[in-house]
């Protein structure tokens, strides 16, 4: 059983009992990475022995890295194979070329996709160089490939400074699907020092919905060290 796994069903104590939302503290960032990453790898492992894939929908940002690093690792060390993972990615800037240093797309190669056996064609991250005409429609397929999957499996999210999960400000309608969204000024901030300046990063993005992610059947949400702990406390 995994780390995380033992944690589900901690005692009722005077601290957890009014939590609407269960959490789980960990020492450090590495431990608890660990502990989400045999989550998943467990999870994959699940799904093969019934010969099934494993719908995964992955977040970018600083903090999934440390669990990326231990997917490989248990790819390499353990022999995972991914080969029967299907992968979502929650948002990708809009406009941005897929091979821009700064997609998301570029992101996840280089953190996890080039390391590891998945198949290139079980990939899918929102394109952010669609036509403005076609979003709608693009949006809609991303969504309704999830759906005919069977919906996603495991979700793994980061929470930015407006609270926002996937690019879905504060605001977002909880029934929202994948769409085209605007960012928020303190989102565009946070990306700023990527981007070389404010003025750089992108206004828009496409990002998969509230619902999208809410129908998700498992959800671990990564938030690491004191700047998030506000936004978790009231989350929670
Ligand atoms: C990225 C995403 C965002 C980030 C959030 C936190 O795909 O969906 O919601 O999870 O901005 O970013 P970090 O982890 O860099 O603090």
């Amino acid at each position: 059983m995994s780390e995380l796994l033992k944690h589900l069903k901690p005692g009722i104590t005077q601290e957890t009992r009014l939590e609407k939302i269960h959490n789980v503290i960990f020492d450090n960032s590495k431990i608890g990475s660990k502990a989400v990453a045999r989550e998943i790898a467990d999870l994959i492992k699940y799904k093969q022995s019934k010969n099934q894939k494993c719908i995964l929908s992955l977040a970018t940002g600083s903090s999934p890295i440390i669990v990326y690093e231990e997917l490989i690792n248990i790819h390499k060390k353990e022999g995972l194979s991914f080969k029967n993972v299907i992968t979502f990615n929650l948002d990708e800037y809009f406009p941005i070329e897929k091979d821009d240093l700064l997609s998301y797309n570029h992101f996840m190669s280089y953190h996890l996709f080039d390391h590891i056996d998945i198949p290139k064609e079980n990939i899918n991250i929102p394109r952010g160089n669609v036509s403005s005409k076609d979003i709608y429609s693009y949006c809609n397929e991303y969504e309704k490939k999830i759906n005919n999957l069977g919906g996603l499996d495991f979700q793994l999210l980061g929470i930015g400074r407006t609270g926002h999960i996937g690019f879905n400000e504060p605001g977002s309608n909880k029934n929202s699907v994948t769409r085209l969204v605007s960012l928020d000024f303190i989102t565009k901030e946070d990306a700023a020092g990527d981007f070389n300046g404010i003025d750089n990063v992108p206004d828009k993005a496409i990002t998969m919905g509230v619902d999208t992610i809410m129908r998700a059947k498992r959800i671990v949400l990564l938030a690491w060290g004191h700047k998030k702990s506000e936004k978790v406390a009231k989350s929670i």
